[in-house]
């Protein structure tokens, strides 16, 4: 569990801002909702599924359960939903309406209307077809943050094709496990992308993952964005600017049943490779529609939504790129890092693009907090009228920091809990109803049955334990790609089947508000990304100077967790090894997984059952005191060891 460490006692409660009529304007309307969903919870999410989206076919069952786990929502319904998106917004006259302001991180910038939207997905889903791709076939996105990502998802989703993104800093290594689990036929990339001023390669990546293996992929379509000279194989390779300018601008969109699958998205759990998240498309769609609405307040006349998460990761999918579209409104997409070329870029796009509704990661605030006050001040954000966060827990600091300095005390602090697997915000506060506490996520959302109960299932109404849904909801995950089991294992069998378990430690106060702790398994949150600890160590493992890894994570004041891994080496270390590793892990995975520190031992300490000492490592990578009984340890001695040798 990670523990951040808090120096600030901040025990203040924050009334929503007064004067602010929100979609769930109360905390007595919020009370009503939840309380009808308990009710009569089939019609409720009847009604909102009737009323929210645009049917090809209506549904008549809400929710089927025969064959739980595996729920199935609004399952004899029709819909398309880039139809959702697009279609039904020109069709409705909001056609010249901005959907997409991307800034480059040169600082160039493209608005999109929905009718260029709609064009552009209309020749993309065209151009796909017409190299083969059909309803249920697996494409891979391995893009930066430009609008051509977008379009590449709601092309996909327009001719029933099953898209995964893969983020773009993961290694041609990560990128071919991915491509191998859904067996792709086509890769959508760019040449490249801006990163700190240079350009980062993609194109070439995907001809390295391509080199061994991946034989179901059988095109590569790439974006041309960033001058980055590549390699073109004319049998396999497409120039997307190309295919688009010979196709028609006009493309029927396939009407697809409710749970047909719109999405794979890979997320690491603790044992064994990353997990392919699946999810499908009514309820997915439903949820990142109303949690736009009620989390975010989102009206899409007046709003500009920013959400600075990469398409790469589950935040990108449902709130750069469904969530706002699904409403009829604008998002905001930039493409380069947040502190280039200084610290005030973020406040400067929110200033420059008159941001209403921004939302981001602690990490994210607590490195701007460093930099200093005067960036946010040199810009005017008087347009910001609420602030978002999610990834993981929030620390006060940041919290009031992002409250004070940033919102100027006008504007809701919207903590929003939620994972890959449930596609759309669970836990959250409905910013102008409910009051907020720093750190807390607060109250669960309407039909969002949430708890927190002990080993044996039994709810804690006040006090700790492991964090569960009780009720199936429309957005949750729908499986594991190819591995029911798995997904069984993973979710379900905690509780014997009875509820999901979510993975995370939780605290309920007196007033029933949530206070998120942290994993509770084998898994790290390094700047709200989530890795697995046996990921790193099976890549750590297969450089061949490494005889046995263990990683674990300890606190670390701008990415929540840092990555520790603990070495044992079949020779001697010399004094680049340590490095040497550090790149490996970055060409396995990619960087975001590289180990902060590496600590040499002869022998990993572990009981006499032969478990590693997982508790133990993260007190000596902590530099805590060591609390864990040590005296079963086969070999005391490298206890001492590991606490001197860090690298
Ligand atoms: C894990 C899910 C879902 C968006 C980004 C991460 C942690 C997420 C919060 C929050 C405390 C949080 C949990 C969760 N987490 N949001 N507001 N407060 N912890 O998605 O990669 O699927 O990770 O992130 O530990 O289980 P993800």
């Amino acid at each position: 569990m990670s523990h951040i460490t808090t120096i600030l006692e901040e025990n203040r409660t924050f009334p929503p801002p007064a004067g602010v009529r929100g979609n769930i304007a109360s905390l007595d309307e919020y009370h009503a909702l939840c309380a009808r969903f308990q009710t009569e919870p089939e019609a409720t999410w009847r009604e909102l599924a009737e009323a929210q989206l645009r049917w090809d076919q209506p549904f008549t069952r809400v929710l089927n359960r025969e064959r739980a786990p595996f729920f199935r929502w609004f399952e004899d319904g029709r819909l398309n939903l880039s139809v959702n998106c697009l279609d039904r917004h020109v069709e409705d006259g909001l056609g010249e309406r901005t959907a997409i302001i991307w800034e480059g991180e040169a600082g160039e910038v493209r608005h999109i209307s929905y009718s260029q939207l709609l064009a552009d997905v209309c020749r993309a889903a065209n151009a796909l077809k017409r190299l083969g791709i059909e309803a249920g076939d697996r494409v891979i996105i391995y893009m930066p943050m430009i609008p051509e990502a977008a379009v590449a998802m709601l092309a996909c989703s327009r001719i029933g094709a099953i898209h995964s993104v893969v983020f773009g800093a993961f290694s041609p290594q990560a990128l071919r496990d991915r491509i191998e689990d859904t067996g792709a036929r086509l890769v959508i990339t760019a040449d490249g992308g801006a990163r700190r001023g240079g350009i980062h390669a993609l194109k070439p990546n995907v001809d390295t993952a391509l080199q061994q293996g991946c034989q179901t992929v059988e095109h590569v379509l790439t974006v041309r964005h960033a001058d980055n000279p590549i390699d073109t194989d004319p049998a396999r390779d497409i120039d997307w600017h190309t295919a688009l300018a010979a196709e028609s601008d006009k493309c029927e969109p396939l009407m697809v049943e409710s749970e047909h699958p719109l999405f794979i998205l890979y997320t690491s759990g603790s044992t064994g490779k990353p997990k392919g998240i699946l999810h499908t498309t009514a309820g997915y769609l439903l949820w990142a529609k109303l949690t736009m609405q009620w989390s975010f307040d989102f009206q899409p006349a007046r709003d500009i939504f920013w959400c600075t998460a990469d398409v790469g990761w589950i935040t990108g999918h449902t709130y750069s790129v469904y969530g706002p579209l699904a409403c009829g409104g604008t998002t905001v997409m930039y493409e380069g890092v947040p502190t280039y070329p200084d610290a005030g870029r973020l406040w400067k796009i929110c200033a420059d693009h008159r941001i209403t509704l921004f939302y981001t990661a602690p990490t994210a605030i607590r490195a701007l907090i460093k930099a200093g006050d005067q960036w946010p001040n040199r810009h005017d954000l008087s347009s910001l009228r609420l602030l978002g966060t999610v990834g993981e827990p929030i620390n006060p600091e940041a919290w009031i920091w992002y409250h004070t300095v940033i919102g100027k005390e006008r504007c809701p602090i919207v903590d929003t809990w939620w994972q890959t697997e449930t596609g759309g915000h669970m836990i959250a506060p409905l910013p102008f109803a409910t009051p907020t506490k720093p750190g807390s996520a607060t109250l669960p959302l309407p039909g969002i049955d949430a708890a927190v109960v002990d080993e044996h299932g039994d709810e804690v109404t006040e006090g700790g334990g492991l964090l569960v849904l009780r009720q199936p909801f429309p957005s949750m995950l729908r499986g594991i790609w190819g591995d029911d089991q798995r997904y069984i294992d993973t979710y379900w069998h905690k509780f014997d089947g009875k509820y999901y378990f979510a993975g995370d430690g939780a605290r309920r106060d007196a007033d029933g508000y949530f206070w998120i702790m942290g994993r509770v398994d084998d898994v790290l949150n390094v700047s709200g990304h989530r890795l697995g600890t046996m990921e790193i160590e099976s890549a750590l493992v297969s450089h061949p100077a490494v005889a046995e890894a263990a990683v674990v994570g300890r606190p670390d004041e701008i990415k929540g967790e840092a990555i520790c891994a603990f070495v044992v080496l079949k020779q001697d270390a010399d004094a680049q090894l340590a490095d040497t590793l550090r790149q490996h892990v970055s060409q396995e995975i990619g960087a975001i997984a590289k180990p902060d520190d590496i600590r040499f031992a002869d022998s990993l300490p572990k009981t006499r059952s032969g478990k590693i000492m997982r508790r133990l490592l993260r007190d000596i990578a902590a530099g805590r005191e060591i609390t864990s009984d040590t005296s079963t340890l086969e070999d005391q001695q490298v206890v001492a060891q590991l606490q001197q040798n860090r690298a």
